[in-house]
Order: C-alpha cells, then structure tokens, then sequence
C-alpha cells in the first residue's frame, strides 16, 4: 500500500509544526525545558493520521489544505499531550514512545505533566488561528466539536475507564467498547468531522464521516492492542506487552488474537462503505482503513 497522500500531508504538517514551534520559541523566556520537550514529542516521529483525517475532511468539504494546516497542527499537539499523560508513571507508566524515551524518563514526571499541559493549550490556541475567509461560526463550532471529543464526555471518560478497570478480573464487552470508542476512537473522529465542520459540509456528509470515523476508531484500538502483543519494539516504537503488564481490558485478551483480528475486519469494511461516494478523498479513507489490519507500527 503506497499512501503516498499521507506522506505528502505528514510532511505538510512536520513544516507547519516546526513554524509554529519557532514562533513560541520566540516569545517564550521561561528557561524552562518545556518548550524543548514539547519539540522532543512533537518531532519523534507519530504517523500524522489524526491531523491528516482533519485535512481530508476538510477537502472533502471543499477547502483547500493549506487553510486548514493550523487547525490540523493542532490537532497534532492535542494527541501528543494525551500520548505524554497515557504514558506517565501514575497511568501506564510505558518508558519508550515513538521509538524514544517518553517524556517523564527523559524529562522527570513534574516536567512530563507539565509538557502535556502546554501542548494541549497550545493546541487549542492553534485551532483558533484566524483561517482566511472562513465564516467564524464554522470555526467556532469545529472547535467546539474537538473540545467535546477530547474532554470527559470523549477521550478523558475513555481514559478514566480505562484506569479504573485496570486489573479489575471479569472481563465485560460493554466496558472494553465504551473505553475504546471512548480513549480512542473520539479524537479521530473529532479529527475527521472538525475538518468537514470547518469547510460547511452538509449534515449528510458529516453523517456519513462520522460513522465512517466511528469504525475506524474501533479497529485502530483493536489493532493497537494486537500490536501490543505482536509487534516489535523497533518497528512499533513502544514497549511490547504493556497492556499485560499492566492487566488492561482488551480485545485480546477477551477474545483471543485470531477473533478480534477478524473483528477489526469487520469494522474496517462496514466503515469503508461510507466514504465510497467522495470520489478521490474517500478513496484516501478507505486506504486508510485498509492500512490499519496490516499495519506493524
Ligand atoms: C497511539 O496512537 C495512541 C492510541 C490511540 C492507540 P498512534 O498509533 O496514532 O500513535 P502515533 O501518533 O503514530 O505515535
Ligand atoms: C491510549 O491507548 C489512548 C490514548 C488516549 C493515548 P493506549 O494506552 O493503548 O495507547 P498506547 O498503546 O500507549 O499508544
Ligand atoms: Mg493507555
Ligand atoms: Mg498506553
Ligand atoms: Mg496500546
């Protein structure tokens, strides 16, 4: 599988990223490590696909990519912030993401904490960057639409669940959907619909991404946690074997390896039937969906 559309966003975004870090660099006299921390997260690699659902969403809307690259970038920031608090000593308590040492290894916990504090507040503040052109109300419910996504009602409550069934014995499928659709799959489908918000798509659009992104979402947290116990630590850049360590609820573990192989399957193809309709951008999200079963990072 090529992606060759992935790569060229992910590099779209890796410029965008390094401007707006330079732009705070400017500004910032704390003479802290943060802002050196942030850059280490930001830039240790990461495949971009949150950022790039919000480019395609936005495309397929009708905007143009280069007016949505801000908004984009943050998105970027907001999920590396959730991936520095995930791996902290009180949560998984994981010493290597994307191939590095995480962030409270190389930085110390304090500093970890604060690390992700700045790179969600400066995410946000990147979703508010004025985009030419565009009606404010849009924007303003973009955003909206991305602070649910990642707040208790979205990732947050996903999280939460997550922690609090940690080594919790019976295993119970209601709860492994709820954290899952929750911890991982709402982010990407703020991602995607944030990008139709943005360009004014139409209620039916935006239907159909979201149950697009909703299956998706499902199927890249069951991969991650096939990942978890199939892949190596080169290729996927995080320790192998951490959901058993630290007895996580899982697909998995509930159903065994073949069957929630085959149930990511599913959601793959009953996702891929949304999208079929939108011509080069859809083609680009059912790849993406393709992608996620023989992915090994
Ligand atoms: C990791 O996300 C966190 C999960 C929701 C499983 P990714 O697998 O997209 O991580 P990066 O951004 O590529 O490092
Ligand atoms: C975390 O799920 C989802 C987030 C909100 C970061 P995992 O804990 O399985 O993610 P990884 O495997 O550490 O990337
Ligand atoms: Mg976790
Ligand atoms: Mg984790
Ligand atoms: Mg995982």
């Amino acid at each position: 599988m090529s992606l060759d559309f992935l790569k060229e966003y992910e590099d779209k975004i890796n410029e965008n990223i390094k401007g707006n870090l330079d732009e705070i660099r400017l500004s910032d006299k704390s003479d802290s490590v943060i802002l050196e921390g942030m850059e280490y997260a930001l830039l240790a690699g990461g495949k971009r696909i949150r950022p790039a659902f919000c480019i395609i969403g936005a495309l397929i809307g009708g905007l143009k990519v280069e007016e949505v690259l801000n908004f984009a970038s943050g998105i970027e920031f907001i999920h590396t912030y959730s991936l520095v608090h995930d791996d902290l000593p009180g949560m998984d308590d994981d010493e290597l993401r994307r191939g590095k040492p995480t962030c409270h290894v190389k930085y110390g916990v304090g500093e970890a904490i604060l690390i992700g504090d700045s790179l969600l507040t400066h995410g946000i503040s990147l979703l508010l960057q004025p985009i030419d052109g565009l009606k404010i109300e849009n924007q303003f419910k973009a955003v909206r639409f991305m602070m649910d996504s990642i707040g208790l009602l979205g990732m947050i409550g996903g999280q939460a669940a997550d922690l609090k069934q940690e080594k919790k014995g019976p295993s119970n499928l209601e709860t492994l959907e709820y954290i899952h659709k929750h911890k991982t799959s709402k982010l990407l489908e703020g991602s995607l619909i944030s990008g139709a918000i943005l360009a004014d798509a139409n209620d039916f659009v935006k239907s159909d991404l979201l149950n697009y992104s909703k299956g998706f979402g499902l199927a890249f947290q069951i991969t991650d946690d096939i990942l978890d116990l199939t892949s190596s630590v080169e290729e996927l850049g995080k320790p192998i074997g951490s959901d058993l360590r630290n007895e996580k609820l899982t697909y998995p573990k509930i159903f065994g390896l073949t069957k929630a192989r085959s149930m990511a399957l599913d959601e793959i193809e009953k996702c891929k039937s949304n999208v079929k309709k939108y011509g080069e951008h859809g083609q680009q999200l059912i790849e993406l969906a393709d992608y996620l079963i023989e992915r090994r990072k």
